[in-house]
């Protein structure tokens, strides 16, 4: 557990790969005047992240690291952070894994949306598996990041209805939509 002291935001970093629409969503919080983070700064592993128009567009410092070197990527984040005074990070689509000795350096101030209900569809493709297995819902949840992929406690999750109708594209496009309102919620949670 993260605690709040004072009434400073807590500087965050948000780490990305894909389109960002929980980074937009996580912006838009953290300009909120009780919201306890600030979004400080943008991290992806590729220039090609579609997110990283956010960090023009509000304003926020990005950088990229290709992670081609996981430990030489790593180790050039870690003073990055240190140097932005960066004391949470948020991941958020994030397509890589960090090694335990990074998580180490900042255990239980990483946290991670995933779109499953953990414990159940750790990993990729979540929403075909639970298509296939004929699951009546699936959702999606917030949990602290450990070494173990997909495993670190959970910290809130919402339900979402499969119908019979549902593909994994439909599927996608609803349980984002509350990823959106969860992944704020979960960080209240942390902070309170
Ligand atoms: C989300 O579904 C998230 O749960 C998963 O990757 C997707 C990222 O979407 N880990 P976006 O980049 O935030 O739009």
């Amino acid at each position: 557990m993260v605690k709040l002291t004072g009434h400073k935001k807590i500087k965050t970093a948000v780490f990305i790969s894909g389109a960002g629409s929980n980074l937009k969503s996580l912006i838009k919080f953290s300009k909120i005047k009780s919201a306890p983070i600030s979004i400080n700064l943008i991290i992806s592993n590729t220039n090609k992240a579609k997110g990283l128009k956010y960090a023009n567009f509000f304003n926020i410092k990005k950088k990229i690291f290709t992670f081609k070197n996981i430990k030489h990527s790593e180790k050039n984040i870690l003073k990055l952070l240190k140097r932005e005074k960066i004391k949470f990070i948020c991941l958020a689509g994030f397509m890589k894994i960090l090694t335990s000795n990074f998580i180490k350096k900042f255990d239980g101030k990483i946290t991670n949306i995933h779109p499953s209900l953990l414990p159940k569809y750790k990993g990729l493709n979540t929403h075909e598996r639970a298509i296939k297995n004929k699951e009546k819902f699936t959702g999606c949840t917030v949990h602290y990041v450990t070494a173990k992929l997909d495993s670190g406690k959970i910290i809130i999750q919402t339900k979402v209805n499969i119908t019979v109708k549902d593909n994994s594209k439909s599927l996608a496009k609803k349980v984002l939509k509350q990823e959106h309102k969860l992944y704020p919620a979960a960080i209240l949670k942390v902070f309170n």
